[in-house]
């Protein structure tokens, strides 16, 4: 059987932007930002940007254009021993969809309270209120579960392509006019500030750099969706008139500039309402609704702005959906729906008590951190980046630097720039990066 392709490059650049921008551009980075110091970071991440997330994307797609399979079953093919990093992988997208299904049940409910109430008075509160119920925001989080695995069932360029291909470009634009009303608001520039220039005043010692700086690689994994297949298997649907190097190119530009669009929206709101920016994973949903509440038309905008990034989350969230789902439809000949359902059962069952982590079970500590931010740590800096770490020595040194080259130019019809560079930073600098920034962050 043929495999199914991409109709176009620009539909798979905006399918592979789409799993890219989503709840980690909108409402992680700020958090994440905020937490560590802001302009600071904001420079770490674009380094390792650059060093670790580019480089690893193209090996990542050029390993499924090459093989045509889903993440385990590719890194089979390279060699025999090598199907665990794609395990690890499918592993990884399992947990990520626990806690963000959360997080997308968030936005729906927020977005439905804008289309049918005039808005909300108290935010603070509000949230409060009602991430920690139990049984609402169980709902949203299995509506949403519900969306996306039925647009997965649907297949890949009828379900995927079609929704990233309107949205991707609305959602840039719209962020715009939020961030310039944010960053128009009475004492916004301190936010501003906080976000451009770096302030080294509250690091203390090494342990505080190490632990930004791995926050930062976390969030370069988490943003690109590397390390857990994502791109094996979108690249497998890749076809070879497209250039590989002008996607690794495009996607994290893209992906970078909505999460500095993102933040222009909330860091200057947050000083300007005088709220704290290491609030947490709950900083948009507090900050976001007192925007909204000093603009023009706000409500409207509401409305528009909550349904973008639901779209953000939601194409982002069949980018995992499909990394399970084509494991059990090539290697178990599972029908594709069966290959959505039965592992959407397990990860919205277990994405309950993430939920629940809020409220009721908010007691509960694995290894002292709550359920919900316990699988956050397990994906971000321990999955993401062991899945990196391998993906780097699988195609370093197993498949070849040349292989790779090979793959990217499709047979010479591409100039590869900076292949020595790029050799360097897959063989050598990003493993030991990882390596480094991993060891030293457990000791
Ligand atoms: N990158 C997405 C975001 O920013 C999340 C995501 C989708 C992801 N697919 C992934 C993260 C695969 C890691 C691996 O919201």
């Amino acid at each position: 059987m043929k495999r199914e392709q991409w109709s176009s490059n620009f539909g798979f650049l905006m399918a592979a932007a789409g799993s890219a921008v989503g709840l980690g551009n909108l409402w992680k980075f700020p958090y994440v930002v905020g937490m560590n110091g802001g302009g600071i970071f904001l420079i770490i991440y674009i380094v390792l940007l650059v060093l670790l997330g580019a480089p690893i994307l193209m090996a990542e797609m050029s390993i499924g254009r090459h093989t045509r399979l889903n993440a385990i079953g590719a890194c089979q093919q390279l060699n025999k021993n090598w199907g665990f990093v794609g395990f690890a992988g499918i592993f990884g997208a399992f947990i990520i969809l626990c806690y963000y299904g959360v997080i997308g049940g968030w936005v729906m409910k927020y977005l439905f309270t804008y289309i049918f109430t005039p808005g909300i008075n108290k935010p603070d509160e509000y949230f409060q209120n009602f991430s920690s119920s139990a049984a609402e925001p169980i709902l949203w989080q299995l509506l949403f579960c519900a969306v996306s695995i039925i647009i997965v069932i649907r297949g890949i360029s009828n379900g995927i392509e079609k929704i990233s291909k309107i949205f991707l470009p609305l959602l840039a634009a719209f962020i715009i006019i939020i961030a310039i009303n944010s960053v128009s608001l009475p004492g916004a520039s301190e936010g501003v500030k906080f976000f451009l220039i770096p302030d080294t005043s509250h690091i203390n010692s090494f342990k505080d750099i190490f632990s930004i700086i791995l926050n930062a690689m976390g969030q370069v994994f988490f943003s690109l969706s590397l390390g857990m297949g994502t791109l094996i298997t979108y690249g497998s649907y890749l076809s070879r008139d497209s250039s590989i190097q002008k996607n690794a190119f495009y996607i994290p530009l893209f992906d970078l500039i909505i999460a500095v669009l993102a933040c222009f929206a909330i860091l200057p709101a947050v000083f300007a309402f005088g709220l704290e920016p290491s609030g947490g994973s709950g900083l948009i949903f507090r900050t976001l609704p007192y925007v909204f509440g000093s603009m023009k038309f706000g409500r409207i905008c509401a409305v528009i702005f909550f349904a973008l990034v639901f779209f953000a989350a939601v194409t982002s969230s069949i980018s995992l959906v499909e990394v399970i789902a084509s494991y059990f439809i090539d290697s178990r000949k599972w029908s594709r729906p069966k290959a959505c359902i039965i592992p959407g059962i397990v990860f919205a069952g277990v994405g309950i008590t993430a939920s629940l982590s809020f409220g009721l079970l908010s007691n509960v500590k694995i290894m002292g951190e709550s359920i919900f931010d316990f699988l956050t740590i397990l994906s971000d800096k321990i999955l993401m980046p062991i899945g990196g770490f391998f993906m780097c020595i699988l195609t370093g040194y197993i498949w070849g630097m040349p292989e790779m080259f090979r793959e990217m130019s499709s047979g010479g019809k591409y100039k590869i720039y900076f292949r020595k560079t790029i050799s360097f930073l897959i063989k050598f600098l990003a493993p030991a990066m990882i390596l480094i920034i991993f060891i030293t962050s457990f000791i």
